[in-house]
């Protein structure tokens, strides 16, 4: 079979996409408190036949950033997410073929919550469901629920292992043809077929079943962007999906081959498993106008603070102790090996020592996913290489600013992929497995 890309629109639920600055942009449409916003951006990726819409999530303002609130909430830089089952009911009933995935903690949430949230997604969209299976990263988060500071990584992935169990056993609780539904007898299901699941682990108890009988995907998707040793052992097990974030096609390159080798040690066939890095795309109708609008992206409309309030966030550091020309020092490096990678990234790409500055244009620009400037053919260039050369089985493609970003890539780069064989002409069944030619798992209650 022809090995084709998957596309996944990668999706925020508030008023900026990845890139912080998007809210200023010119043409942005700020109205991100709307059903509307969210369903014509869905409905704009499913013209383009993209495989899945995912939204990310936080569970806080970034409050790490001199311990406070407040640049977060001036500079816009990520105050607010919405809850995304909402948003994903809201683009269920607009669509009917998109997959829409959401991301879910496991950290803070509890299993029956989130089986039962998936399960009900994966009915009510005839089986388009993924949920996006994240370990959270910072105390601002932890402080929203009852505790001081984030639970340690390798203990959060601990959780989350025996959370995915807990989690498929409450969706295979009810066998597929559980459902009995006749009038006559009046009997609604058969009670052999419908299991208590008995979880008893270290951190969950669940006694089960799921009040949701088996979905039409058997279980949802799932997705999951672990990037350590850790996280790359637990997405070979689990992940239909697997998002990496990686700054040049060589790396990626190396991360495939690496993610692939661990899920056919996983026992699972490496084929039926999409790596797909983080990646954007700036479109235009010539080279110069495209790399005029990346200069407008990376100059004109990110605050350094921002950038910096998002950065503190996400390496769980407080940048609010340094002045934005202070250089990168070792003891910033040895309190994160968060920090000490993004400067040694930073540092190769600079060709000199680094400041905090750099580190907050670096965020601010997105550095760490591949960015492909230019005219749709060279756009499609670039995605291909990465593609044929195994960096990457397709793109999460993230949005410079909304809608314009997806607007564009639907209606500039996705015919030309489509011309050259690289992506299908539309979706051929109709869950989000048929989409990304995985099969539908077996049950595992009966017997
Ligand atoms: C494309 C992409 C999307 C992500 N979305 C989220 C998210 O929504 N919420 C979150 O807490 N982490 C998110 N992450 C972070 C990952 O879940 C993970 O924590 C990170 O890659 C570090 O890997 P590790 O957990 O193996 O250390 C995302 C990462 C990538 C590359």
């Amino acid at each position: 079979m022809t090995r084709r890309m998957t596309l996944v629109g990668f999706m925020q639920a508030g008023n900026v996409t990845v890139y912080s600055g998007s809210w200023r942009y010119p043409s942005a449409d700020l109205g991100f408190l709307t059903m509307d916003y969210y369903t014509h951006i869905a409905r704009t990726l499913e013209q383009g036949a993209f495989d899945c819409v995912f939204f990310d999530d936080r569970l806080a303002m970034p409050g790490v950033y001199g311990n406070s609130v407040t640049d977060a909430v001036r500079y816009g830089a990520r105050p607010v997410k919405l809850d995304l089952t909402a948003v994903l009911g809201g683009i269920i009933g607009a669509t009917s073929r998109i997959g829409v995935g959401a991301t879910y903690s496991t950290t803070y949430y509890d299993p029956f919550h989130v089986a039962r949230t998936f399960a009900t997604l994966d009915h009510l969209s005839g089986g388009r469901a993924a949920w996006n299976v994240v370990t959270s990263v910072n105390d601002s988060e932890a402080q929203n629920f009852g505790l001081q500071t984030h639970l340690g990584h390798d203990a959060r992935y601990d959780r989350a292992h025996e959370f995915l169990q807990a989690v498929t056993a409450l969706w295979d609780s009810w066998e597929d043809d559980a459902l009995v539904l006749d009038r006559e007898s009046g009997v609604f299901a058969d009670p052999a077929k419908v299991h208590e699941v008995d979880h008893k682990g270290e951190y969950f108890s669940v006694r089960g079943p799921l009040t949701v009988p088996r979905t039409p995907q058997g279980r949802p998707a799932i997705l999951q962007a672990g990037s350590s040793g850790r996280g790359r052992e637990f997405a070979a097990e689990w992940a239909d999906m697997i998002f990496t974030a990686d700054p040049g096609l060589p790396v990626a390159q190396k991360h495939y081959a690496d993610q692939k080798e661990r899920v056919a040690a996983a026992g699972r066939d490496p084929g039926s498993v999409k790596v797909l890095p983080m990646a954007y795309a700036v479109v235009g109708e010539t080279q110069t106008i495209a790399e005029e609008k990346e200069r407008l992206f990376l100059d004109a409309y990110v605050h350094p603070v921002a950038s910096l309030a998002l950065l503190s966030e996400v390496l769980n550091y407080d940048f609010a102790k340094h002045d934005l020309d202070d250089p990168v020092t070792e003891e910033m490096t040895a309190t994160s090996s968060g920090i000490r990678g993004l400067a040694d990234g930073v540092r190769q790409h600079l060709g000199r020592e680094v400041t905090v500055r750099d580190l907050a244009a670096h965020r601010a620009t997105l550095l760490q996913g591949p960015r492909f400037v230019g005219t749709p053919e060279r756009v499609a260039d670039l995605m291909e290489e990465w593609f044929t050369t195994r960096g990457c089985d397709g793109f999460v493609l993230a949005a410079t600013h909304l809608p314009g970003a997806f607007e564009e890539f639907v209606r500039m780069v996705v015919p030309v992929l489509q011309e050259r064989g690289l992506f299908r002409h539309g979706n051929t069944g109709t869950t989000l497995r048929d989409h990304l030619g995985v099969a539908r798992p077996a049950g595992s209650a009966a017997g």
